[in-house]
């Protein structure tokens, strides 16, 4: 059979190359990496610039060049304790290397070589608009959440200035005039010991965006068009946008995966009757206490659904990996539950056995759902988890938003009401099978994806 790689090569190629920045992180590498594919596939010649810290697998994109420096981040830095103070660090620290690393790619370039049309760097990254401008290069930017938790982000300065900032205990249930359908216990929040931490980065991110060439979405016209029409409206008026997504549908299951993906946890569903499956992970940044942990536990075991469980080593807080379970759960759960440290989760989700998905909201899981189907449980965590989980229970209504303290009678009772009981599981299940054909539309010839991207490869192309 031909593999994307043989059935790219064949495709004619436009004598452009196109540099692309990745934030290193799992939900931030994926959408880098499949958008590269996608440019590939029309045309373009692909350059990955990227951390050494969490270094994408280059082995498995043999028809891109992969030029890394180093930065002195180390996997001991990990970010969850302020994840905001975290990022600016990591961006004042890549400045000097990316910029070096950015001229010598440049300069090394021949009158043979594809000429360089553009940077594409993640959002995050703020200071590399103003490295590429410095070099002459023209920057569009990646937006790898959605566009509704965009616009909460955007929202910030408006949020804090009408008092809705610190979040008060007694305040979670007020809604947030300014931003419906949010409530002030949905909007984005960090572990930060400094708030000042991610003002200075929001404004640092948004001043990027106002600046740069464009704008790249990993959403799509008909889940988030009135999202769309307002953050052009009140904030990117004078840029071009760019809504091509959901990326991950135009090529087979990403190849982009920090760590291996077990793929027995395929082979087990093999053995699983159709839509019987509750599949339950929360992504590769999110922890959890070991209370959290034991309540997550009892709360599958006590539901009677069979569960495919993600237990990334680092998710339970202080523990390696299983060691917190209690003793006899394993037993209890045999033949019913099948637990791994990383799973091919597209293929998951894809799978007939797989009924709904339990997920921490991030906008890659989110999507990844939507495209197959598959109604969710939201436990969002932090940042624009909080946002997706909104949208999806109380606007998209594809799921139900787990809240409060985690607690395996409620847990037991969310999985039920999603796989089990007829109703309501039906209705999200309706729901989010109309957004999956939406996906189909958008993305065929003529739909909106389809005509997004062609806007953006003329855009790039007309970059001289
Ligand atoms: C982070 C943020 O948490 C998220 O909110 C933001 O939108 C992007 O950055 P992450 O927590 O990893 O990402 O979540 P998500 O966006 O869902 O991305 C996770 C990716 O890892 C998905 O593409 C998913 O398919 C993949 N994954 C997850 C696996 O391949 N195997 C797994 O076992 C779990």
């Amino acid at each position: 059979m031909e593999t994307q790689q043989e059935s790219c090569n064949m495709l004619p190629r436009n004598g452009r190359r196109v540099i692309l920045f990745p934030l290193p992180f799992q939900g931030h590498i994926n959408p880098m990496l499949q958008l590269a594919n996608i440019l590939y596939s029309k045309g373009f010649s692909i350059t990955i610039v990227h951390t050494e810290f969490n270094s994408p697998n280059s082995r498995k994109y043999p028809h891109f060049d992969f030029h890394s420096f180093s930065n002195g981040v180390s996997e001991i830095e990990a970010p969850t304790e302020d994840l905001p103070a975290f990022l600016a660090a990591l961006n004042a620290k890549c400045i000097v290397p990316f910029r070096d690393c950015l001229a010598k790619l440049l300069m090394s370039n021949t009158q043979e070589d594809d000429s360089f049309a553009c940077l594409i760097t993640d959002s995050i990254w703020h200071f590399a608009r103003a490295v590429a401008n410095d070099l002459k290069l023209r920057t569009l930017v990646l937006q790898s959440t959605s566009v509704s938790a965009h616009l909460a982000f955007s929202a910030y300065p408006i949020v804090r200035e009408k008092g809705y900032l610190p979040i008060q205990d007694s305040q979670l249930e007020a809604p947030v005039i300014e931003l419906p359908p949010l409530r002030v216990k949905d909007i984005p929040r960090f572990k930060s010991k400094d708030p000042e931490n991610l003002h200075k980065l929001l404004s640092a991110i948004d001043s990027q965006l106002q600046a740069s060439s464009g704008m790249i979405w990993n959403s799509f016209q008909d889940l988030e068009k009135v999202q769309l029409t307002t953050t052009h409206e009140q904030y990117y008026n004078s840029i071009s946008e760019f809504p091509v997504g959901p990326f991950h549908k135009y090529f087979p299951a990403s190849s982009s995966s920090l760590w291996s993906q077990d793929q027995s946890s395929i082979s087990w569903l093999e053995k699983q009757a159709p839509k019987s499956v509750i599949y339950v992970s929360f992504g590769s940044v999110a922890d959890i206490s070991e209370t959290e942990f034991l309540e997550i536990a009892w709360g599958l075991a006590n539901s009677m659904v069979p569960f495919l469980w993600v237990i990334r080593p680092g998710l339970v807080r202080g523990a390696e990996w299983l060691e917190p379970l209690p003793k006899g759960f394993l037993k209890k759960v045999d033949r019913r539950g099948y637990i791994v440290k990383w799973a091919p989760q597209q293929e998951v989700l894809a799978h007939p056995a797989v009924g709904g998905f339990w997920t921490h909201s991030g906008w890659n899981s989110t999507l990844e759902s939507i495209c197959e189907g598959v109604p969710m449980i939201c436990q969002p965590f932090l940042s624009d988890q909080m946002v997706n989980a909104r949208y999806v229970s109380h606007v998209w209504r594809i799921g139900l938003h787990l809240e409060g303290k985690l607690q395996r009678k409620e847990i037991e009772r969310a999985i039920r009401r999603v796989m089990v009981e007829a109703t309501e599981g039906h209705e999200m299940r309706e729901r989010i099978l109309q957004l999956k054909e939406k996906v189909d539309v958008c993305l065929k010839k003529g739909g909106s994806s389809y005509q997004s991207l062609q806007r953006l490869v003329d855009h790039i192309l007309s970059f001289t």
